[in-house]
């Protein structure tokens, strides 16, 4: 299989329709635990986090890192080094899982998208490391300090594989309980159009990576909604926004250019769809998307549906452990990608 297209972000239209403010704005903000694969731009989680920083309707409690795209340690060194960018190093980093719970690294595996499997030190960011470290506590005793300390209020967005979740969830009785809401970028659902995976023919890569994480996550029974590939298939990131992007200059629309420039230069109708962004869109404004009450489980049985999820309007026989929740499957872009370049593009 060949490798996945880059899984870049979005951005969008003229900014003179710029979103409309989101439902339920005026309220306080999510707190949220910002739980990413990362790696810098052009990878999908950076302009997720973009989106986040700039958005004053999501509280950053702190990002926990996860192997995924790459390996923890580089996911943790690349956000690191765009919240110096940023002029953020307020918000603390922790180091999460460095391997799947259980899942190894195959032939397979190391052909397709992803260095999850990776134990290679990371390699210097632009710019270099950044100067302030992760903390010393880990990403799992940080997700259960802060969910136990403000119990009912703490949003986990999860844009990686569930392992930290998974282990959190694990190790501290009645966690899940206490988390308000999951928001998950992941799944590919047959039962939905545009249902296909990105990994393997039915399953997508953040579930894939670490289905056991991903079963123990969404069978807990938190509130959940799922930002599948049925719903990111349906957008694109294009020239046409990178260039709105880059007018800015600000720090970080600098970063995009210097990571992007050659990309486009090269190939103007390059492009690629927005997972994790549209993830963290849909927690700023839910009227993004239209969704569907789905049952949803995780196939974590080794063979051919390994790390495939399965939605269905009625719980099925053989599905007893799905629990309910939102899964997207239709985006109003145009509105999306307007909100995504008005806010990747603020000072
Ligand atoms: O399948 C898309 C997801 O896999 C995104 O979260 C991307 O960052 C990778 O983790
Ligand atoms: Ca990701």
């Amino acid at each position: 299989m060949t490798a996945i297209p880059i899984r870049f972000f979005v951005c969008a239209a003229a900014l003179s329709l710029a979103a409309t403010p989101a439902a339920g704005q005026a309220t306080a903000a999510h707190k949220i635990i910002f739980d990413t694969d990362f790696v810098i731009p052009p990878q999908d989680d950076s302009f997720a986090l973009m989106l986040a920083l700039k958005s004053p309707e999501l509280q950053i409690l702190g990002i926990t890192t996860v192997a995924g795209n790459d390996s923890m340690e580089r996911a943790t060194a690349d956000v690191l080094r765009v919240l110096e960018i940023a002029k953020r190093t307020d918000i603390p980093v922790y180091r999460g899982a460095n391997m799947p719970l259980l899942h190894e690294k195959s032939d397979f595996a190391a052909s397709v998208h992803g260095r999850w499997w990776s134990d290679d030190p990371p390699p210097a960011p632009p710019g270099g490391f950044a100067e302030k470290p992760a903390e010393r506590e880990s990403a799992m005793d940080f997700i259960i300090r802060t969910v136990n300390a403000n119990p009912g209020e703490v949003t986990i967005v999860a844009i990686g594989p569930l392992t930290n979740v998974a282990m959190a969830l694990r190790q501290e009785p009645g966690l899940a309980k206490r988390i308000k809401r999951l928001v998950v970028m992941g799944g590919a659902f047959a039962s939905l159009p545009d249902g296909a995976g990105n990994v393997t023919p039915n399953a997508e890569f953040n579930i894939w990576v670490d289905p056991e994480a991903a079963r123990i996550a969404l069978r807990a029974g938190i509130p959940s909604q799922l930002t599948p590939l049925n719903v990111t298939r349906k957008t694109r990131f294009s020239k046409e926004w990178y260039d709105k992007i880059v007018a800015a200059k600000t720090p970080l629309t600098e970063l995009v250019r210097e990571r992007m420039a050659a990309r486009f230069e090269k190939d103007p109708n390059a492009g690629g769809q927005m997972y994790d962004q549209l993830a963290v869109a849909t927690l700023i404004d839910p009227t993004l998307v239209t969704s569907a009450d789905l049952f949803v489980d995780v196939d974590a049985n080794r063979g051919p549906s390994y790390g495939t999820t399965v939605g269905g309007r009625k719980p099925w026989g053989g599905g007893e452990g799905a629990q309910q929740m939102s899964v997207q499957h239709d985006v109003d872009f145009p509105r999306f990608i307007n909100m995504f370049v008005e806010r990747v593009t603020r000072k």
